[in-house]
């Protein structure tokens, strides 16, 4: 079993998105077992992507980050780092393929809707980042 850290970002909440979204996990057998809105502070969002501190995007992802509530999820399932990042599609929704999250509603390499983690050591700090046990369902 694994575990991943989703985020609706902004854009996707603005939008009116979000049960679409949720809709897709569920239609896939995606099991979601924390949720929460929440509206980062500029620190927070800088520590959330401290990876990228050094990428040119670092100032303007962390502006648009906190630009609005976000919604905060960890996801449960077998393999489910890949099968979720297989249905949010590539980071630019240029190249994401037919029937993505990203491709469906992406406007933007940078607001492209969704984040979900890469790995298991950064699922594990993602999901600690957003909740603490208590918040974790299983
Ligand atoms: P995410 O999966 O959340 O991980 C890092 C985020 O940085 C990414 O989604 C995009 O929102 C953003 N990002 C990645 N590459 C670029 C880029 N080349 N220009 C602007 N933003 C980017």
């Amino acid at each position: 079993m694994e575990r991943t850290l989703s985020i609706i970002k902004p854009d996707g909440v603005a939008r009116g998105i979000i049960g679409e979204i949720i809709k897709r996990l569920e239609d896939n057998k995606i099991k979601i077992i924390a949720m929460k809105m929440l509206r980062m502070t500029k620190a927070q969002a800088e520590g959330f992507y401290a990876v990228h501190i050094e990428r040119p995007f670092f100032e303007s992802l962390t502006d648009f980050m906190t630009s609005g509530p976000v919604v905060a999820m960890v996801l449960e399932g077998e393999n489910v780092i890949e099968k979720y990042r297989e249905l949010m599609g590539a980071t630019d929704y240029k190249e994401a393929a037919e029937g993505t999250i990203r491709k469906d509603f992406a406007t933007d390499i940078e607001k492209n809707v969704v984040h979900g983690s890469d790995s298991p050591e950064t699922a594990a700090f993602e999901i600690g980042y957003f909740f603490n046990s208590f918040e974790i369902t299983d």
